[in-house]
């Protein structure tokens, strides 16, 4: 069994884990910065980047601890090497890549996004390829085909925002603070999804793509006119949310059925993918087309470095590490190919 250290630090999370090539967890550690960002809304990337600095080498110290390992037993150092803010990942790659040079290990730079599309396959191993993704997070909002590792085809993206971004607005809006994913959510949970009309921005357009900055504004207006309650507002806007992602997730099925070989399989992952109205609406729509459905654990859908290291795993399996001069990316997209689509604010 290989075992591979794992280091995220793409956005607000200094995450560090050991991870066996057989799928065994041997250690994760998560440290937050929500403390620090709390007090401006959203994260800083100057502050995520500091702060980093500072979490990173106690935690991949806790982690080793944890699993009762010295980085001598460690096969390989995988790192988020993009895309993220790039303050962040660079913190990160530099911390990999001078551990892979004094112990003298291999190091490999992980696609932020990959470890999101692979993360289900470590949870579960019966999961194989190829299977259709729905990538939903903090910065991503996109249809893929997943043929393999490296192997990506993307169906569709936003043109503008991201989901996870249109939840955490919409939390900000709400005044319930940020995070705002699991907050929204919460707060749905008591309200009536058909209290506040909302728009379904793209609904029934030809192609899959997504766009949830009509919707933002959309909640912003709802809240100012003060006719409604937040309860409502928030479970009408993730009403819109789950109705916009299951109408795209069918346009794009519909399309690719003409294709001889349609995945079989429907998989969702990123930080979305742990709201539990999404995963129930996307589960029922796999079931409608006779398709198997795998959602990751909760922990592992949110920004971790278990996923970094199990894509690391995969990675190093096929042989695929890195050059210790590798440069961090800003912006790293799985489908290099993939045309920008209609207005996109390109978002990878
Ligand atoms: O994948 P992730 O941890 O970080 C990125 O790579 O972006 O995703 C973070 C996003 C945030 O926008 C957060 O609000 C959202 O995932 N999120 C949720 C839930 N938990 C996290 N959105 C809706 N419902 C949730 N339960
Ligand atoms: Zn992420």
């Amino acid at each position: 069994m290989a075992i591979i250290l794992g280091i995220e630090s793409s956005c607000d999370e200094s995450a560090a884990a050991l991870i066996g090539s057989d799928r065994t967890i041997l250690a994760h550690r998560l440290a937050g910065q929500e403390d620090a960002h709390r007090p401006y809304g959203g994260v800083v990337p100057e502050i995520a980047a500091r702060a980093h600095v500072q979490i990173l080498s106690p935690l991949i110290e806790a982690a080793l601890k944890d699993a009762k390992l010295t980085l001598d037993d460690v096969d390989a150092i995988a790192a988020t090497a993009g895309p993220g803010l790039i303050g962040g990942v660079m913190v990160g790659l530099v911390t990999a890549k001078a551990l892979a040079m004094a112990a003298g290990k291999p190091l490999i730079a992980v696609n932020h996004l990959e470890g999101h599309a692979l993360s289900p396959r470590l949870a579960d191993a019966s999961l194989e390829f190829p299977y259709l993704l729905l990538l939903v997070s903090g910065g991503h909002c996109q249809i893929l085909r997943v043929d393999g590792v490296g192997q990506y085809r993307r169906l569709a993206t936003t043109i503008d925002d991201a989901a996870g971004e249109a939840f955490d607005k919409t939390a900000k809006i709400l005044g319930l603070g940020y995070p705002g994913g699991p907050k929204v959510e919460a707060l749905a949970k008591t309200g009536d999804a058909k209290a506040v009309p909302l728009p379904r921005p793209l609904l029934g357009s030809a192609e899959p793509h997504f766009s949830f900055a009509g919707l933002k504004s959309a909640v912003l207006r709802a809240s100012q006119s003060g006719t409604y309650r937040r309860e409502d507002i928030a479970a009408s806007f993730q009403q819109a949310v789950v109705d916009c992602l299951i109408d795209r997730l069918e346009k794009a099925l519909s399309a690719s059925a003409q294709e001889s070989e349609m995945p079989r399989t429907l998989v969702v992952a990123g930080g979305v993918a742990a709201n539990g109205a999404i995963r129930a609406a996307l589960e029922a729509l796999a079931s409608r087309h006779a398709m198997g459905f795998v959602a990751p654990p909760l922990w592992l859908c949110t920004d971790n470095a278990a996923m970094i290291g199990w894509a690391g795993a995969e990675r190093f399996a096929l042989g695929l590490t890195d050059p210790l001069d590798i440069a961090a990316r800003p912006r790293w997209p799985l489908d290099p190919a993939a045309e920008a689509a209609r207005g996109a604010g390109v978002k990878a």
